[in-house]
């Protein structure tokens, strides 16, 4: 069987430990010759990677392990590179959510004017990378779930057009599936779905049941309406998680006809969410109190011991399992379905070709095979045609450096959706963003 290599760029990001764990546990069916960790920030990377020499030592004896960050040695001979970069890390997370939010405005790592301030810098940073990776490791396929993804896909879209080895992906609308799985009792794997949307912005229209081909769908609102909704692995999650989770059903309540993403609930209900984000205390705030915490002490834990012990034991994790998977379709041509960000080209009849937009896909060898949903009603339509407007009007001010389009893209954000706004927060994070931004003229 052969064995693949595989790069893991953002090497020191809180996720990397529950990949390095899933790579343990899938190794009979997508076995590794060699795994590198890449990242900039070395002290941050170094206890990843010195617990990845532990674990591997004992559960992985055979496998070539580094971490570095020199590009060479990274991205050299690669099969598949892992893409989970976080441009300005979590400190610059932080202002992405606390900036907007001073203003009255939703701030969060992905939606409105802070995704889109992390959407500025995502560009740049990916771009650079991806050049890097093509001068060592022509052929090798990029699997990139670094955010905003929406507007990093439209970035790569344009910058690499004949690259047809770049995959974006998002674990969130696989994570809304397994969760519906918990509520039905059933393994997510028997679920069929049919999805449509832009990343982090998208709606389940169908839930088939793999085996008879009922649609679930008028089963999982009934079940939604009585006992809320929770994400698969509740027990592991923080409440703001939960709280993000439960939305569903409100939304499901108003808009029935689709079951949403999670992350609709910021678009459809700005101001509610608004009210309930505490402006002092985010997601950021949350994570680095949280699981930046918890991974740094256990990595702490492990190198003073030498050894794992139970520790293997303490992260399943679906996020990691998933992008495997994802791989493991491409390396043996298994034409599974997924959800991906693919190019539009009449996926969704009625949308723009050239919209990056998330449906499911067959993926092998060649690549993802998007399926068609059709006409989109158009409540969705107009909801979808103004996202996509913003995040097109951002990148091009990126390759612009582009004042007035940067102005225009905040404005036609349904989160801000006000010119006064729009200047007042673009403004505030160009000055928290200087040196990591293009300059907007
Ligand atoms: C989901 C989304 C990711 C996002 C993550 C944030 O997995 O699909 O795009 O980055 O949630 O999670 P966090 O726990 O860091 O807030
Ligand atoms: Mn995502």
């Amino acid at each position: 069987m052969k064995k693949f290599n595989v790069c893991i760029v953002g090497g020191g990001s809180t996720y990397t430990l529950g990949f390095l764990k899933s790579f343990v546990r899938l190794k009979e069916e997508f076995p590794l010759s060699k795994l590198v960790l890449f990242d900039i920030d070395a002290k941050r990377q170094e206890p990843i990677g010195k617990y990845g020499e532990i674990m591997f030592a004992e559960r992985y004896p055979d496998l070539e392990f580094a971490y570095t960050t020199d590009p060479k040695t990274a991205y050299e001979n690669m099969d598949f590179i892992f893409m989970q970069m976080r441009a300005g890390g979590l400190k610059m997370r932080r202002e992405d959510e606390h900036i907007p939010l001073s203003m009255g405005l939703i701030g969060q790592e992905t939606c409105g004017a802070g995704g889109m301030a992390y959407g500025l810098r995502s560009c740049v940073d990916m771009i650079e990378a991806i050049h890097q990776i093509r001068e060592y490791s022509p052929n090798a396929w990029i699997l990139n779930y670094s955010n905003p993804a929406a507007i990093v896909a439209e970035a790569l879209r344009r910058e690499f057009p004949e690259d047809k080895r770049i995959l974006n992906i998002c674990d969130q609308p696989e994570n809304v599936v397994r969760s519906t799985s918990r509520l039905l009792g059933c393994s997510w794997e028997d679920l069929d779905p049919v999805y449509f949307g832009l990343n982090h912005y998208g709606w389940f229209t169908h839930m088939y049941d793999k085996k008879t081909g009922e649609d679930l769908l008028p089963k999982i609102r009934e079940i939604v309406k009585e006992k809320g909704f929770l994400p698969q692995d509740a027990e592991q999650r923080d409440q703001s998680w939960l709280d993000t989770y439960g939305f569903v059903q409100t939304m499901l309540e108003d808009f029935p006809d689709y079951l949403p993403n999670t992350y609709d609930g910021y678009y459809l209900y700005p101001d509610y969410k608004v009210s309930h984000l505490n402006p002092n205390f985010t997601r950021a705030d949350e994570v680095m109190a949280g699981r930046e915490a918890r991974v740094f002490k256990e990595c702490e834990e492990v190198i003073k011991e030498g050894k794992l012990g139970d520790k293997f034991h303490a992260i399943s994790d679906a996020h990691a399992e998933m992008m495997i998977k994802v791989a493991e379709a491409i390396a043996y041509n298994t034409n599974g379905r997924f959800i991906l960000i693919v190019e539009n080209d009449g996926a969704i009849a009625n949308m723009q070709k050239d919209a990056m937009v998330e449906v499911v896909c067959e993926l092998g060898i060649n690549g993802p095979r998007p399926m068609r949903v059709g006409s989109i009603p158009q409540f969705y339509l107009g909801l979808l045609v103004q996202q996509v407007s913003s995040e097109k009007l951002l990148v091009d001010a990126f390759y612009e450096h582009s004042y007035e389009k940067a102005l225009q893209a905040f404005t036609l954000n349904r989160l801000i959706n006000d010119a006064k706004k729009a200047r007042k927060v673009l403004d505030a994070l160009i000055e928290a963003n200087k040196g990591m931004w293009p300059e907007l003229k």
